[in-house]
């Protein structure tokens, strides 16, 4: 499901002229197979140049790559580790160089949001977009199912708290993603399907993409 909404939102955002697109903690790559499979249907297979895949468990870059390689022959795909929680360049990417920056359920984990969100907005040039697909929190300080299971993990425990945007780590609101996109340089937020208004009737449905222009 997020892979899915992600992939739409992610093609939106994509100018149509194309650009280039990083992927944040892309796991073993379902997300990008998604994003890239619906870029081909779209007759926009080129649009994503290059595609940078990146993550920071080794594991699962190398089974991306081979993966993502073989179902996408040719297609200018680059491979790299990045480590959401430390500068970006350290891992080589350069200010400005991205139209697009992507990440399917991991941008909630950054240590220090605002500081991930600096990196982001860095990484892109102007007008360049952020679209994250997430595990969105309907209401404030009201748990989601899945996170009986991520609370154990120090991410969701040891995240930089700010007042308004970031009450806990983990999962966000709607109005949270929203502030603490504007608060960080970003502007035109977006959320896919809009949560905030749906919540009511479907309190269970907890997946959006959330979009965000670089300010
Ligand atoms: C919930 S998984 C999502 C994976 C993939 N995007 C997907 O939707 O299938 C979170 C991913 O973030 C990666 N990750 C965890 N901490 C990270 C960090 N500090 N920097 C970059 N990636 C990280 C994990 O290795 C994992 O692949």
């Amino acid at each position: 499901m997020s892979n899915a909404i992600g992939a739409v939102a992610a093609e939106r955002a994509l100018p149509a002229g194309g650009g280039a697109v990083i992927e944040l903690g892309g796991g073993f790559g379902s997300g990008a197979e998604a994003l890239l499979a619906r870029l081909d249907a779209a007759g926009r297979g080129a649009a994503a140049a290059p595609y940078r895949f990146t993550e920071l468990a080794p594991m699962f870059l190398r089974r991306a790559e081979r993966t993502l390689r073989a179902r996408f022959p040719g297609r200018p795909l680059e491979f790299g580790a990045l480590d959401i929680n430390r500068p970006f360049g350290e891992a080589g990417i350069a200010p400005g160089a991205y139209s697009l920056v992507y990440g399917v359920n991991v941008v909630h984990i950054a240590r220090d949001l605002a500081a991930t969100l600096g990196e982001i907005r860095t990484a892109l040039g102007d007008g360049g977009m952020l679209v994250v697909a997430e595990c969105v929190r309907p209401f404030a300080g009201r748990p989601v199912y899945v996170e009986l299971a991520f609370n154990l993990l120090g991410a969701f425990r040891d995240a930089v708290l700010v007042p308004g945007w970031r009450p806990n780590g983990g999962f966000l609101t709607p109005e949270q993603w929203r502030s603490a996109l504007e608060a960080n340089g970003f502007a035109d937020v977006a959320v896919f399907p809009d949560i905030a208004a749906i919540r009511k009737v479907i309190p269970q449905f907890v997946v959006a993409a959330i979009s965000a222009r670089r300010a």
